[in-house]
C-alpha cells in the first residue's frame, strides 16, 4: 500500500514539480513517508518546488512534543526531504480562530491543493472532522470524541496531558482538492473502509462525504480490506 501511494506522489511531483500536497499524520502514513525518503535519498523524487499543508493539529499543544503533529511530520517527513514550503496549523497560537482563517487563505494563496492525502479514523473521521450531524467547511476548531481520544491514547504517556481539541481543516479544503488518496491499514479498520463501498452517504461517517469527490482514490493493506 504504501510502496503504490508512494508512486501516485512520485507521479503528482513528475507531472507537477510546483504541485501543493494536502498531508496527514497518524501510523497509517508512516511506511508511505518512509518510502518517499528513501525514494528521495536514492535521487528518485524532487520536492524542491513542492509545497505542503496539513490536515490538523492538536490544540493547544507545543511542536516540541513528541505527539504533536509538528513533531511527526518533521521526524517522519520533513527532515529527509527538500518541499519548498511546509504547513502545519499552529498548536501553539493564542488565537485559534485567527489561525483557522489564516490557514484556509494560505491553502487559497497556494492555489488549493492538488493532491490530498487523507487516512481515516475507526469512526470514519478525515483530518479531525468527527461524526457530527454538521460538518465544518471551513479550518475550525474543533472537541475530539471520544473515540478518536482513545485510539490516541496509546501515543501519549500516562499521567500526561492529551488535548481534547484540535485544529482542523474543513470540508471545504478537502473538497477542493484536485486529487484524494485515502489509504486504510490494519484490521481495525476493516469495518469502517467495508461502510465506504456501499455505495451510501453515512450522515455520521464523515468520509463517506468522499463519495461525492470526482478524483478519490483509496488503497487499503490486506487487513483492512479483508471486511
Ligand atoms: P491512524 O489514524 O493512521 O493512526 O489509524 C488515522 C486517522 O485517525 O485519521
Amino acid at each position: 500500500m504504501s510502496y503504490a501511494a508512494a508512486d501516485v506522489f512520485a507521479r503528482q511531483v513528475a507531472q507537477k514539480p510546483d504541485s501543493v500536497f494536502g498531508l496527514a499524520t497518524g501510523s497509517t502514513p508512516i511506511g508511505l513517508y518512509d518510502e518517499l525518503a528513501k525514494r528521495y535519498s536514492e535521487g528518485k523524487l524532487d520536492f524542491s518546488k513542492a509545497k505542503s499543508f496539513n490536515l490538523d493539529e492538536y490544540y493547544p499543544i507545543k511542536r516540541t512534543h513528541e505527539q504533536s503533529y509538528y513533531y511527526f511530520m518533521n521526524h517522519y517527513l520533513f527532515d529527509k526531504v527538500n518541499f519548498a514550503e511546509t504547513h502545519i496549523p499552529d498548536g501553539e497560537t493564542d488565537n485559534p480562530e485567527q489561525e483557522c482563517v489564516d490557514y484556509d487563505a494560505k491553502i487559497k494563496a497556494a492555489g488549493g491543493v492538488d493532491l490530498q492525502l487523507l487516512g481515516i479514523g475507526f469512526n470514519g473521521h478525515v483530518g479531525f472532522n468527527e461524526p457530527s450531524s454538521t460538518y465544518m467547511m471551513r479550518t475550525n476548531l474543533t472537541d475530539l470524541t471520544n473515540s478518536t481520544l482513545e485510539a490516541n491514547s496509546r501515543f501519549f504517556s500516562e499521567g500526561e496531558i492529551q488535548p481534547t481539541t484540535a485544529l482542523t481543516i474543513g470540508f471545504g479544503a478537502i473538497f477542493s482538492a484536485k486529487k484524494i488518496l485515502l489509504l486504510i491499514s490494519g484490521a481495525g479498520k476493516a469495518e469502517i473502509a467495508k461502510k465506504l463501498f456501499d455505495d451510501k452517504i453515512y450522515t455520521d461517517i464523515p468520509a463517506s462525504l468522499l463519495l461525492l469527490h470526482p478524483d478519490v482514490t483509496v488503497m487499503m493493506d490486506k487487513a483492512a480490506a479483508e471486511g
